[in-house]
């Protein structure tokens, strides 16, 4: 699985883009060219120790610098107040990356951008990479209020901003926006849980097909976006123990119920790379080379999911009483 390049990053400029969003220009800390990246790609970033994944919001064209934005989430898991609370200006992070699990396909029609909150990110470096390309779009952006609408000034100047539309308040019926399928026409969303299901379910409902969707989720529902369908995501109450199995070793590890594969593997010193820990990035993602998979994650394809020969294992767990992994 392709990691990134490794970097070294120094931080040139930190501003508030709204409330509660910080914004970090980072440059490479030896002053080089920073490596190239296509629109919809992200760092995965180190956050004292705990690795998270930042979309890149700049223009794909600058190679002197890498934008991203935190939202401030002063109950999450401890990486966005590192960086909100404690980043300054001349600080080194070290980061992987540039990857993409977002990236856009060649558009023969203008694509239609949507983005809520912080899900801005990926959809403004597609904005700029459509522009370069002379490519028209349609792009619209949702914020709960004027006060967490990001990035106004900014896109306010860019280029294109006049092919931006900015909603506040929630929207729960997408078709209009959406409108009904034309061919070659590509949808591409980010934005909370419950906002991508709602857009995706519009434009389903007009007529669009699954491969022209695209969504990248930040986080896994949480228990407010979760409808009785979606619950199985969670730990079920019929989950079973299994045992999984090294590839190279022949070693199997019991998994228990309520346990990760990640967790059960740590205990015998194999650590699997890991970010979200709840099947959003897929950096945690490995080939399964025997059993069936139960899938719990948000970031691998229906086809994937479907092949059975990778899972996610910060999250995921079998249908089988052995899965064999690639490790
Ligand atoms: S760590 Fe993110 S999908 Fe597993």
């Amino acid at each position: 699985m392709d990691t990134g390049i490794g970097l070294s990053l120094r931080v040139a400029r930190r501003f508030e883009v709204a409330h509660d969003i910080v914004a970090f220009d980072l440059e490479a800390a030896d002053y080089l060219p920073l490596p190239p990246f296509e629109a919809g790609a992200h760092l995965e970033i180190d956050c004292n120790g705990q690795r998270r994944h930042y979309s890149l919001c700049s223009d794909p064209a600058d190679s002197s610098r890498y934008t991203i934005a935190v939202q401030h989430e002063r109950n999450g898991r401890g990486g966005s107040r590192y960086l909100c609370e404690t980043l300054r200006v001349n600080d080194t992070l070290d980061a992987l990356g540039p990857r993409n699990h977002f990236a856009m396909t060649p558009a023969t029609r203008p694509p239609l951008l949507i983005a809520g909150g912080i899900g801005i990110t990926p959809v403004m470096s597609m904005a700029w990479s459509l522009h370069h390309a002379g490519i028209g779009f349609e792009m619209h952006d949702f914020a709960s209020s004027a006060a967490r609408q990001a990035f106004v000034d900014e896109i306010g100047r860019a280029p294109w901003a006049g092919k931006v539309t900015r909603h506040l308040g929630r929207c729960t019926d997408f078709t209009l926006l959406t409108g009904g399928f034309e061919p070659g026409r590509h949808l591409y969303v980010c934005g909370p849980f419950a906002m991508i299901d709602a857009v995706l379910g519009a434009a389903r409902a007009m007529g669009w097909p699954e491969d022209h969707l695209h969504c990248e989720r930040f986080a896994a529902p949480s228990s407010a976006d979760r409808s009785d369908a979606d619950s199985d995501q969670a730990n079920q109450p019929n989950d079973l123990p299994f045992e999984v199995e090294l590839a190279s070793s022949g070693r199997r590890v019991p998994v228990a119920v309520g346990q990760s594969v990640c967790a059960a593997l740590a205990g015998i010193g194999v650590h699997v790379p890991m970010s979200c820990e709840q099947g959003v990035c897929g950096s945690c993602t490995t080939r399964v080379l025997a059993g069936t998979p139960d899938h719990r994650d948000w970031i691998l394809s229906a086809d994937e999911q479907a092949s059975g020969t990778v899972f996610t294992p910060c999250c995921s767990r079998a249908k089988t009483p052995l899965l064999v992994l690639d490790l």
